[in-house]
């Protein structure tokens, strides 16, 4: 198995060490056969599976029942074609019982692994006020207030997009890699595999390792950022994996936290609620990624200021449009 210890020191990255034990879902990879019959949280696992997998079959009999054209909607559509177009070939995987294993992929892939990166990245703004205040400042200079953040904007976020990328690799949310298997006898940076080893990649290696990283374990947007403030990428910035399997939810997935975390910065301050002086960012494992422990923030509505200001300006806006800056407590 893995030297975790090596990546992930405890007082480093707030990690603790039991919580680096594998997961059950990571036990089932290795002994699925012995793993069904132990009691455990994957045991519940099975019945959300079976849960996901019949809203599956009743999207695509939906799918098919509503398709009016031949133009394809989604990707349900897509395969379904392909399952169609390959109905001949003796050889084709396509098929319907596959989809729905496809689906499940997705939305376990897709959903665990950027709501928590979104988690530790609310949760840093509110530990880095210093931080979340040049993101805003950042923002407001580059977007006006009225307009959403689009993607393209991050063009002009350098110091944002750092922050979001230094987000991901301090708070890396997977500790490994999907687990693989040598299809053939291979040599690995002069180790010999023999076919059918099983190869688990330590991408937190690449993530904190200090030939590549100033301060591999601190939080420093500044690894992201040249000596003009220009955003670049490092090659050791490999959160979604490199090569042939690489996540194919990646460019998604940076979308995602761009559009929301901008978006919400532009609109609210994060802060601590009052009365709470400390916050906890020790990682707790959840469902398939790495969370913070469930805290408490508040978010103060910043529209209420420029609206405030604007109105003075301009005091035919009512006064029924001025929101009050209020608090609004998030659970996340
Ligand atoms: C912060 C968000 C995400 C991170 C850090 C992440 C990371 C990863 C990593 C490390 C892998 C393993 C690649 C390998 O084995 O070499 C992977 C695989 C995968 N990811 Fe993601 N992912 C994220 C979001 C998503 C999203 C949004 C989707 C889809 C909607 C997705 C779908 C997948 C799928 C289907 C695979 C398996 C690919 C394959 O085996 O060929 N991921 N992801």
């Amino acid at each position: 198995m893995l030297d975790w210890t090596g990546h992930w020191p405890d007082q480093d990255s707030g990690l603790s060490l039991r919580s680096l034990s594998p997961t059950p879902l990571q036990l089932y990879e290795l002994f699925p056969w012995l793993m069904r019959h132990l009691p455990g949280p994957h045991q519940k696992a099975f019945s959300c599976l079976e849960h996901i997998h019949s809203f599956g079959r009743s999207e695509i009999r939906r799918h098919k029942e509503n398709r009016e054209t031949d133009e394809p909607r989604d990707f349900i559509d897509f395969y379904l074609d392909e399952i169609n177009k390959k109905k001949d070939d003796p050889e084709s995987t396509f098929d319907e019982a596959n989809l729905v294993h496809v689906i499940y992929d997705l939305f376990t892939a897709g959903t665990d692994t950027g709501s928590s990166t979104l988690c530790w990245a609310l949760l840093f703004m509110v530990v880095y006020p210093d931080i979340q205040e040049k993101v805003q400042a950042e923002i407001d200079a580059a977007v006006t207030r009225s307009q959403r953040i689009s993607y393209e904007d991050r063009m002009n976020l350098p110091y944002t997009n750092a922050v979001i990328h230094e987000i991901q690799r301090y708070k890396y949310v997977l500790l490994v890699g999907n687990f693989r298997q040598c299809a053939k006898d291979a040599t690995i940076f002069g180790f010999p595999m023999k076919k059918d080893t099983v190869i688990i990649p330590d991408i937190a290696s690449a993530l904190y390792d200090p030939e590549e990283w100033e301060t591999p374990h601190q939080f420093n947007p500044n690894h992201f950022l040249d000596k003009e403030g220009n955003f670049f990428v490092r090659d050791a910035f490999i959160p979604f994996s490199i090569g042939k399997r690489l996540c194919l939810g990646e460019n998604l997935a940076r979308m995602e936290i761009f559009l929301f975390f901008t978006n919400l910065l532009q609109a609210f301050t994060l802060r601590l609620p009052d009365g709470v002086r400390e916050f906890n960012t020790n990682a707790v494992r959840g469902g398939l990624a790495v969370q913070p422990y469930p805290y408490m923030i508040c978010a103060v509505p910043r529209k209420a200021t420029a609206w405030k200001r604007e109105q003075e300006a301009s005091p035919e806006i009512l006064e029924a449009d001025v929101t009050k800056p209020s608090c609004c407590s998030l659970v996340v």
